[in-house]
């Protein structure tokens, strides 16, 4: 199959799916993107994304203008469309085990196969437990109508929420797990243009390339855990975890990328990709060689306690009948993602313990509304803070780094503020009259 001629199917069009195929239609290929809602599949018809990812809409409206992106809910049209099929659907915590659910990718591939009549190259996205693409491999070939002739390979992606069309125009490295000559060519003909950019294309087996996946997002995690470490213990000893992490970041074996101490992290991927990666190594009979992510998770959780506890310090006692302004809801900054969300998740504990929690998010409001019923919810950061007895910052988005401390010492009850994220300056902010406090510092 000619490059500039492939024509390539996206099942699922969540944040991975949906972002794969505006780019690849913006990279110049006929691209037909596949999702069991209804819903979702008419917005996106429509030119209208479900999730906030700068850059994405814009791209969706000139992929349907252009033709070359179209969306559909059926399996039968997708596997007559595409010569290509990339698997884009969501491998969420199953339960209380942290072992990933797979029920989205193995019900792709069970209802894909039946149409693949002719050949067929089938490429997974997704984020899954090492070992499950050998053994989707095989349903494809025993499902599949061509048999052998449909070959499944796995190229995990790397993109963060909030910059997905740059990571996926850009991308590091592409990591393919295949033995198929066939399906190689085919993702290197996906990709050419970066790969005649330089971005290095490695080709690994299938198990390689399940673990590429979770153990970059392991070493993420683990590098977040650690700061957040260190600032336990500086917070005991006297010392101040930022000037700590950037001493540490000059030295370039560290780096100082993923080194913010803070309230820790959340979010679709990191959390569970790490108690699903554990779930694995147990059924593997390897669990030993990663019991060490229980504790990156353990201090990952404490972080939220430890913020819960400062707030109250702050307060003077308990929370009951104080009010509490909660700035942040998104998992991050730059997106409207509340899966896991340590801001919403320390906002819903304090609201147990008796505070009146009122909640602004530039993006999130919405989704946290609907999570969360029993927060209130301003919508502006004026109206969150209006009359509190302490201000958290708990998502760094760029609205609150910017705040004027003047500006909102003259709303707030109290001067009282706990900087979750390390995103403010101490200085600053207590010239203007603020009690501030944060984690791992003084
Ligand atoms: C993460 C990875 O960064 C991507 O490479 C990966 O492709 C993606 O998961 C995935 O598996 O799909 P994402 O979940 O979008 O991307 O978010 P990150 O930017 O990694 O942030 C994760 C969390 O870590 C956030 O809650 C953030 O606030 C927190 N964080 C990040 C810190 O607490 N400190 C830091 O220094 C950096």
């Amino acid at each position: 199959i000619e490059a500039d001629r492939m024509r390539v199917s996206v099942i699922g069009t969540g944040y991975l799916g949906a972002t794969t195929a505006a780019c690849l239609a913006e990279l110049g290929f006929e691209v037909l993107g596949l999702d069991v809602d209804e819903a979702k599949i008419e917005m996106l018809r429509s030119g209208r994304v479900p999730f906030f990812e700068p850059g994405l809409e814009d791209l969706v409206v000139s992929g349907l203008e252009s033709g070359r992106l179209r969306f559909t809910t059926s399996f039968a049209e997708v596997a007559e469309f595409a010569d290509l099929h990339l698997i884009c659907v969501g491998t969420p915590q199953k339960d209380e085990s942290g072992a990933a659910d797979l029920s989205y990718v193995n019900s792709a591939v069970d209802r894909l196969a039946p149409h693949l009549s002719r050949p067929a190259v089938v490429v997974g996205r997704s984020t899954v437990p090492v070992g499950t693409a050998a053994t989707l491999a095989a349903r494809l070939a025993a499902l599949a109508p061509a048999g052998e002739e449909a070959e499944l390979g796995w190229s995990p992606e790397f993109l963060r929420e909030g910059f997905g069309v740059e990571d996926t125009l850009r991308p590091d490295r592409i990591v393919l797990g295949t033995d198929s000559p066939r399906v190689e060519k085919a993702v290197r003909a996906l990709w050419h243009k970066q790969i005649d950019g330089g971005v290095p294309f490695l080709v690994t087996d299938l198990q390689t390339a399940e673990l590429v996946k979770v153990a970059a997002n392991a070493f993420l995690a683990t590098k977040i855990s650690f700061i957040n470490a260190m600032a336990e213990v500086s917070e005991v000893a006297g010392a101040d975890v930022i000037q700590l992490a950037q001493a540490l970041s000059y030295d370039d074996r560290i780096g100082g990328k993923f080194l913010g101490p803070g309230l820790g992290f959340g979010g679709g991927c990191l959390p569970k990709d790490i108690r699903a990666f554990m779930a694995r190594a147990d059924e593997l009979g390897v669990e030993p060689a990663l019991s060490f992510l229980r504790e990156v998770d353990a201090i990952n959780q404490r972080r939220r306690a430890r913020t819960i506890d400062i707030a109250r310090q702050l307060i003077g006692g308990g929370f009951a009948g104080s009010r509490v302004a909660v700035l942040g809801a998104a998992f991050k900054p730059n997106s409207d993602d509340i899966r896991d969300s340590p801001a919403l998740d320390v906002a819903a504990t304090i609201a147990s313990l008796g505070a009146q929690v009122t909640v602004y998010d530039p993006a999130a409001l919405e989704r946290a509304r609907a999570a969360h019923p029993e927060l209130n919810y301003a919508d502006s950061m004026r109206g969150a803070v209006t009359d509190a007895d302490v201000v958290l910052l708990l998502t760094e988005w760029a609205e609150f780094r910017e705040a004027d401390p003047d500006e909102l010492g003259r709303l707030v009850a109290r001067k009282r503020i706990v900087d979750g994220r390390n995103a403010l300056d101490p200085t600053f902010w207590r010239a203007s009259g603020w009690t501030y406090r944060a984690l791992g510092r003084q």
